[in-house]
């Protein structure tokens, strides 16, 4: 009995002591690190002894050791406290140099009060968040060091949030998207189809990937005027009266007044409302005329009727590539951009197989989808560092 009391308790010290060594280990690789600089070796101890408390310590002794050092930590690195006169080079050449790789750093640079060439250069040349006066009064070190990491921590949650909002924003219009594309059962994937063939033209225009993430959103949002419409004209099997074809067009416009309503679109609103309009000025709503109308509702032009041409409707099948191909090229100049029918007969074949396989497709050209998993996957692999 007794023997088995005492191996319960050695089991349980010895469970104790793994949880505390792991939860030791836990609270090393949650604590911010900070660089000291400086050439003086006394300065230096006696910083990293007021606060390798709190922090893990990383030193050099001057500023190329320090770019050394930034080179293999500077993605670990919270906050640097640096000397301004070192030999080989002084504190603000430092910070100027890394300035801009690691502007999310927190710096600071210990100057003699005479030193107002230093201070003047770190606010222009390195954004310095404070200025320590030499002596170094321990007491006051680590408030000001204390302060530096809320800098620090709250710029990163600033960050965290406006990312958590990119990806809601972009949720969110690929559910609008889902939406609409299910409202109109006779186009079912219509949005995601022509947003897809918009990629694929952007792409090759060799826009940037903001630039063509922006055409991906006009894409989507392309027919969201469709929400107001009514489903028995908008599913209308047979030929549409005057009247109701009318009330269908109202749907350009009718992105505009929807998407206005968000202030950071509003140039995307425009995009997407435009996408009925005709280089040759005979389109709606707005009769836009050649380079008046914005490039991309140039490329969704294109993309819409490629799509509505080759896609099967309940009461018609869709055309063969070949026969929508030689119509949009038929078009040049009247109803499309005669410069983007050029890239549409570049890009022609890789229409043709992304019609028959869109979601494989739109997940390689998305940009989207791409940055959303980005996110999703840094969110796994983001893992405390040791310093
Ligand atoms: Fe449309």
């Amino acid at each position: 009995m007794l023997l088995n009391e005492y191996e319960l308790n050695q089991s349980n010290l010895e469970k104790f002591k793994y949880l505390m060594s792991n939860l030791e280990k836990e609270r090393e690789q949650n604590r911010h690190t900070i660089l000291i600089v400086d050439d003086e070796f006394d300065n230096l101890q006696l910083i990293k002894r007021t606060l390798r408390r709190k922090y893990n310590i990383l030193t050099a002794s001057d500023g190329v050791e320090a770019l050394e050092v930034i080179e293999k930590e500077g993605n670990n690195i919270s906050l640097i406290v640096t000397d301004q006169r070192m030999p080989k080079m002084n504190g603000t050449e430092f910070l100027a140099e890394i300035s801009e790789a690691y502007p999310y750093i927190i710096k600071m640079l210990l100057t003699g009060y005479t030193d107002l060439e230093a201070m003047v250069e770190g606010v222009n040349k390195c954004n310095l968040f404070q200025y320590i006066s030499k002596p170094v009064d321990p007491g006051d070190l680590e408030l000001i060091v204390s302060n530096g990491i809320d800098a620090y921590e709250l710029t990163l949650s600033k960050n965290t949030l406006l990312n958590d909002l990119r990806e809601l924003f972009f949720t969110t219009i690929k559910s609008i998207s889902s939406a609409l594309d299910a409202k109109d059962t006779y186009t079912h994937g219509h949005s995601h189809r022509v947003t897809l063939f918009s990629l694929i033209l952007a792409q090759e225009l060799g826009f940037d990937d903001a630039y063509i993430e922006e055409i991906e959103t006009a894409g989507l949002l392309h027919d969201i005027g469709k929400i107001g419409v009514p489903e028995d004209i908008l599913c209308k099997p047979g030929k549409l009266t005057d009247e109701e074809y009318e009330i269908i067009k109202q749907h350009a416009g009718g992105a505009k007044k929807i998407l206005d309503t968000i202030p950071s679109i509003q140039h995307i609103a425009i995009w997407a409302s435009s996408h009925h309009e005709r280089w040759d000025g005979k389109g709606y709503p707005n009769k836009m005329v050649g380079e008046e109308i914005p490039l991309p509702a140039r490329i969704l032009a294109v993309a819409d009727t490629y799509d509505a041409m080759t896609s099967n409707r309940s009461y018609r099948k869709g055309l063969p590539h070949e026969v929508a191909r030689e119509e949009i090229i038929n078009c040049s100049g009247s109803q499309f951009d005669p410069a983007m029918i050029e890239v549409f007969k570049k890009v022609e074949d890789i229409f043709r197989q992304a019609a028959i396989d869109p979601v494989k497709f739109y997940n390689e050209y998305s940009r989207l989808n791409k940055s959303i998993e980005d996110k999703e996957t840094a969110k796994v692999t983001e893992q405390p560092q040791e310093a």
